[in-house]
């Protein structure tokens, strides 16, 4: 995980625990309007992968006590991890590209109600993703994958008839100074990261006709999710996936779907009007979106505050924020690995450590919101606004409404840390908060496809009766249970 050179680590800003009275007056415990749905209070927990669905993206046991485990600590929303809205194999992420899908998602959805004793609006995180290749061994890239041209034969000084073979095994013995020169960018990344997909691939017809494909396939998961029970959809058009790389800076589609601001939001528009227009009256329709790309060439801000008052005013029921966590500057990924969106320093942006730079892990996403929530009120809309990023007090979280700055606040890592710390705080037994030291050990885990735990509580009572353990069978799979009396 990249940590910025500066290396300052921070303290945890104080907690401000309110009394219970406090609590109950606080803006941070009163309800918010997301659409036709109701949060009965401003806390969030936003989508996190947790590498629990079976190998053929259903729900299972493991994914059903996840969830039930952070409904406990009843937050006003809490959404499921990015969920694929193909019919296409992806592994252990959860998948909607069926109705095959539909009753473990309803089993999820009943179980998350139980466990919140109904207090817990539930959404789910709607994804499409390109292909990713992992980083190949270069003898199998050069003899299999790499697609062999007369530029590789010219580079080589080779005949136009010289066989593949042979220009295959020339370049397989070239030093990396000189594979710099022979290969293009896209084959020496390819080599050295793995292969990856962009959606300016258009010369491949499945990515020149994404926004022929996409507001179907969305429109049909979100109907999946309503059927199973769901109050709403949040479409993914964050870090690094296909609706993101439509906003991005660098998509330069010269089809109408990139190049400029209104280009690159087109699909994302006409992915949301698709959604829409599918759903019935009573389920909330909202997004993810980045503040910023945080990557050369990347989506600024005045970028992102357009998009987001574009989306609101087309009716959009909430705006959550997030920023970076692209593949552009992810890590090199070990051989037979894959490259990871969150390696790098966009990831940092994405999942800040305490250990950090000068500006801190704490709320790094706090003034973008800001600039992103005046922009959306002036163009007439007063769609929430969601934050989330290193906020783990309830000082912070009241700040940030009181300011005007979001209108839901919300935690990822403090969440999984203590699930129950919004009702502690609520019940005024924030002392008791067990609070994230933003290590990165959760995500280190989901960057090696590993259930993900927490270091405060993995190994706490193992023995404990009905524990669920990790597939390794060391670390138990959820918080222990907490209860007020
Ligand atoms: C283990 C893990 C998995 C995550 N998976 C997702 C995901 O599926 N979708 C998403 O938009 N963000 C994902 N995130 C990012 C979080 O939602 C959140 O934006 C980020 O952790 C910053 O918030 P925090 O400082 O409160 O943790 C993930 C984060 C972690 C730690
Ligand atoms: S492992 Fe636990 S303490 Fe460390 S960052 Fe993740 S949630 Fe926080």
């Amino acid at each position: 995980m990249w940590k910025p050179p500066e290396r300052i680590r921070h303290p945890l800003p104080d907690g401000g625990w309110p009394t219970r009275e406090e609590a109950a007056a606080a803006r941070w415990f009163s309800p918010v309007h997301l659409g036709p749905v109701t949060l009965a209070q401003r806390t969030w927990v936003p989508a996190m992968v947790p590498w629990r669905a079976s190998d053929e993206g259903f729900v299972t046991p493991d994914v059903l006590t996840w969830y039930a485990r952070f409904a406990a600590g009843r937050p006003g929303g809490l959404v499921v991890e990015a969920t694929g809205i193909r019919d296409i194999p992806s592994g252990p992420l959860l998948r909607i590209g069926h109705d095959r899908f539909v009753p473990g998602l309803r089993e999820l959805a009943d179980t998350v109600r139980h466990a919140s004793g109904g207090e817990t609006r539930l959404f789910i995180q709607l994804i499409d993703f390109l292909t990713v290749r992992r980083r190949p061994e270069p003898a199998t890239y050069f003899a299999r994958h790499l697609q062999v041209t007369d530029r590789h034969r010219a580079a080589l000084g080779l005949g136009a008839d010289t066989p593949e073979s042979e220009v295959r095994s020339g370049l397989a013995g070239l030093a990396d100074a000189d594979l710099d020169r022979v290969l293009t960018t896209r084959e020496i990344e390819a080599l050295r990261y793995g292969y990856r997909e962009r959606v300016t691939d258009v010369d491949r017809p499945h990515i020149r006709e994404l926004p022929q494909l996409l507001p179907r396939l969305f429109a049909d998961a979100a109907a999946r999710a309503e059927a199973a029970g769901f109050d709403g959809v949040e479409l993914h058009y964050a870090h690094a996936y296909t609706m993101a790389s439509f906003l991005s800076a660098r998509n330069d589609r010269a089809d109408g779907y990139g190049s400029t601001p209104e280009g690159r939001l087109r699909l994302p528009l006409e992915v949301f009007r698709a959604v829409r227009e599918r759903v019935g009256t009573k389920f909330a329709v909202g997004c993810r979106m980045l503040s910023e790309e945080t990557i050369d060439g990347g989506s600024t801000l005045d970028d992102a505050a357009y998009f987001a008052s574009r989306l609101a005013t087309a009716g959009m029921d909430f705006i959550a924020l997030s920023r970076g966590g692209k593949f552009e500057d992810a890590k090199q990924p070990g051989v037979g690995w894959s490259a990871y969106p969150y390696t790098g320093p966009s990831g940092h942006e994405c999942m800040p450590t305490a250990i950090s730079d000068q500006r801190g892990p704490f709320g790094r996403n706090v003034a973008p919101a800001a600039v992103i929530r005046r922009a959306v009120h002036d163009a007439g809309a007063s769609v929430p606004v969601i934050v989330v990023g290193g906020i783990n007090s309830f000082s912070q979280a009241e700040a940030i409404l009181a300011d005007g700055d979001a209108d839901v606040v919300g935690a990822a890592r403090q969440s999984l840390a203590d699930p129950d710390w919004f009702r502690k705080v609520q019940l005024g037994m924030g002392e008791s908060v067990r609070r994230c030291i933003y290590s990165n050990y959760c995500e280190g885990l989901d960057t090696k496809h590993k259930m993900v735990t927490c270091q405060l509580w993995d190994r706490e009572a193992l023995d404990e009766p009905g524990v669920r353990l990790t597939n390794d069978g060391k670390r138990r799979q959820v918080a222990p249970v907490w209860s007020p009396t």
